[in-house]
């Protein structure tokens, strides 16, 4: 390589130096010269190289080696073999050969004997220019390639090991003592590999028993063979490789009693005028490194205090629903079963309905949103030796028999990321309790977005009172699922008769009101209202409101309002005022409903002119 280099540089200082044509000629001439007779001498541009060899029970020996890329794609590569006697003292036999074209970079040679030396010569033919590697001397038994090994047996007879069995076809060893061996398993749910080498002691099939893995895991296995050369070989420069893996084989071992409990929690319903209440205690399934078998179902046990412990389920089902004397004290313990036994319990105190929640202490969470659909949950770790942490939400408002999803995180950590059952523009209340032998010690809670998108619609925006030349607005609260986020504020655009921009206000989340004041009489004013959060705005229809030509008596509402839900709140307000109407009242509605619990009732005009 470096002469190479030397060549090249030797190269462009005699251009440089060559001024005109003729001088130009005569230093190509001087390097075609030095180039053919460097290659005459055994140089080459690029030094050809026998990579490996391998000979084969078969008898054969195959050579490797990397192509010449600047010699082109034209050339012949030959591959000379010849038994000698002794140490390549002296050739024995014929020289046998075989080529390789096209950029190919091996080919095999027959050969009679592996007991004994070969003279290894490869060359490299392409237009007359011919380069040669240097020549190697390899016992044949020095590079022995085996066939890949059998596995015949590969079974779990044994507590957390497998045991295999293989053999190399074709007599190609005459004692397993001879080779060593590699055996690798995985788990066929990882994807990389553990390895374990051998030799053996005993002449017998190969055999090994595989321990420290898993239990009830499906391992695949596979195994390849290297021929132990003596070290009088070793000298003659060759190894014999690894012959090539066995083909997989899968073996589950043994299953074992479940590792652990499962992750208890309960949902509480609200007292009934028994003084009972539903208490749903529900269960999260065991990871398969957990689990350590099939399982079959659990067991869930119920205490009071000072009573022997009951039975109340035996499911294969995640949950299961009691109805308890709310004003008791109860202890659960759950359990999984597989084949081959039961997990440790896990134990859940759940104290009795009141009072509770308020002697806890205090846990401040921190809630971010980490992506559209998860919330990343942070809180300091308590000094106490908590055992574990339990986490629920749901979607706000909180009615009655909303979904709530929880989690389970064991101690050591002060964070979680949610990602189950979140949607963007949606507020989810969010609860962390800290369980210390299965009672609760600390709780928080808080709420956020995972994120905000612009309100779902504008709040429906009404006149309350019209006059000659004001007319006063009002628009309702939107319901927390309608908001799509927290909301900034509301923008009120209003146009009188005769201009041709809309005046925009902009108004604090606070306010819900709004007096459009100095319009003309007998006039036309068209409002709508634009709502924002950091999400986005959402904009809402547009209204026209006549002011009326004088103001006399009490304010009044006598606009026209081309909203359909105007007209329907103008209507329910009458209807609220005819209520009032003793005469009317007793014909209308024998059955008198409470005004005071119809919502519509709270957006009736304060009074009205009949
Ligand atoms: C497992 O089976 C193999 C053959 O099937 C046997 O040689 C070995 O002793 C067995 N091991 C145990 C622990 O039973
Ligand atoms: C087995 O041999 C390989 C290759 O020589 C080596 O890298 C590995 O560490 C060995 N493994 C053990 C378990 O000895
Ligand atoms: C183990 O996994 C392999 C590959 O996924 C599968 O073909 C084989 O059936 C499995 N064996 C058992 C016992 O589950
Ligand atoms: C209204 O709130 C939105 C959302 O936070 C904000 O982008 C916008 O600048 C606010 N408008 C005004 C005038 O403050």
């Amino acid at each position: 390589m470096a002469l190479k280099e030397d060549w090249a540089d030797l190269w462009i200082k005699s251009m440089l130096a060559a001024g005109g044509t003729f001088r130009m000629q005569l230093t190509l001439g001087c390097v075609l010269i030095f180039l053919t007779s460097v290659s005459c001498s055994g140089l080459a541009p690029r030094s050809l190289k026998l990579e490996y060899c391998v000979s084969f029970w078969a008898k054969k020996i195959t050579c490797y080696w990397n192509p010449l890329l600047d010699m082109g794609p034209e050339t012949t590569y030959r591959l000379h073999i010849t038994e000698e006697a002794g140490r390549c003292q002296m050739d024995f036999g014929h020289t046998r050969s075989c080529a390789a074209t096209q950029g190919g970079s091996a080919c095999s040679v027959p050969v009679e004997n592996l007991f004994a030396f070969y003279k290894i010569n490869l060359t490299a033919e392409s237009r007359g220019i011919q380069v040669s590697a240097p020549e190697m001397c390899i016992h044949g038994m020095s590079i022995v390639k085996l066939s890949a090994p059998e596995v015949s047996i590969a079974e779990a007879n044994k507590s957390r090991c497998f045991y295999l069995e293989w053999n190399i076809p074709g007599d190609e060893v005459l004692s397993v003592l001879e080779t060593e061996y590699e055996i690798q398993f995985r788990d066929v749910a990882e994807t990389s590999w553990m390895q374990v080498n051998l030799t053996l002691s005993e002449n017998a099939p190969g055999f090994a028993n595989i321990c420290h893995v898993a239990p009830f895991t499906n391992y695949s296995v596979r195994v390849r063979a290297k021929y132990l050369h003596e070290v009088s070989f070793a000298i003659s420069g060759g190894r014999p490789p690894w012959s090539d893996w066995s083909g997989e084989r899968f073996v589950r071992t043994l299953p074992e009693v479940p590792s652990t409990g499962p992750a208890l929690w309960r949902k509480l319903g609200h007292s009934d005028g028994y003084g009972n209440r539903v208490v749903v205690l529900m269960w999260k399934p065991l990871t398969p490194k957990e689990a350590n078998g099939e399982i079959l179902g659990y067991s869930l046990h119920s205490q009071k205090r000072g009573e022997p412990a009951m039975l109340q389920c035996f499911t294969p089902n995640l949950q299961c629903s009691l109805l308890l004397p709310a004003r008791e004290e109860f202890t659960f313990f759950v359990v999984a079963t597989n084949m081959v036994g039961m997990s440790p319990p896990t134990k859940l105190v759940v104290p009795p309905s009141g009072g509770q929640e308020a002697l806890l202490s205090p846990l401040p969470i921190l809630v971010s949103p980490a992506g559209d659909h998860s919330l990343l949950l942070r809180w300091p770790l308590p000094s106490n030796p908590v055992t574990v942490y339990i986490f629920e939400w749901g979607q706000l408002p909180a009615k009655e028999g909303r979904d709530i999803s929880w989690h389970y995180q064991p101690a050591s950590v002060g964070h979680a990321l949610i990602t189950e059952a979140i949607k963007p523009g949606k507020l989810y209340e969010l609860k962390v309790f800290t369980l210390v032998d299965g009672k609760i010690w600390a709780s928080g809670s808080t709420s956020a977005y995972s994120k905000q998108i612009a309100p779902l619609r504008a709040p429906t925006l009404y006149p309350v009172r019209v006059w000659k030349s004001r007319v006063e607005l009002q628009w309702e609260i939107l319901p927390l699922e309608e908001r799509g986020g927290v909301i900034r504020n509301y923008t009120v655009f209003y146009k009188k008769e005769g201009d041709n921009e809309h005046t925009a206000v902009v108004l604090d989340s606070s306010v819900h009101g709004y007096l459009i004041e100095g319009l003309a009489p007998s006039s036309a004013v068209t409002v709508f209202i634009t709502v924002a959060n950091d999400g986005g705005s959402t904009d809402g229809p547009v209204l026209t409101i006549h002011t009326k030509d004088s103001d006399y008596g009490e304010t009044e509402i006598l606009s026209s309002v081309l909203c359909v839900g105007f007209l329907f709140i103008l209507l329910a307000g009458s209807l609220a005022c005819l209520w009032k109407h003793q005469l009317l009242r007793k014909y209308l509605w024998p059955p008198i409903p409470d005004p005071a619990k119809s919502n519509l009732a709270t957006w009736a005009p304060q009074k009205c002119v009949w």
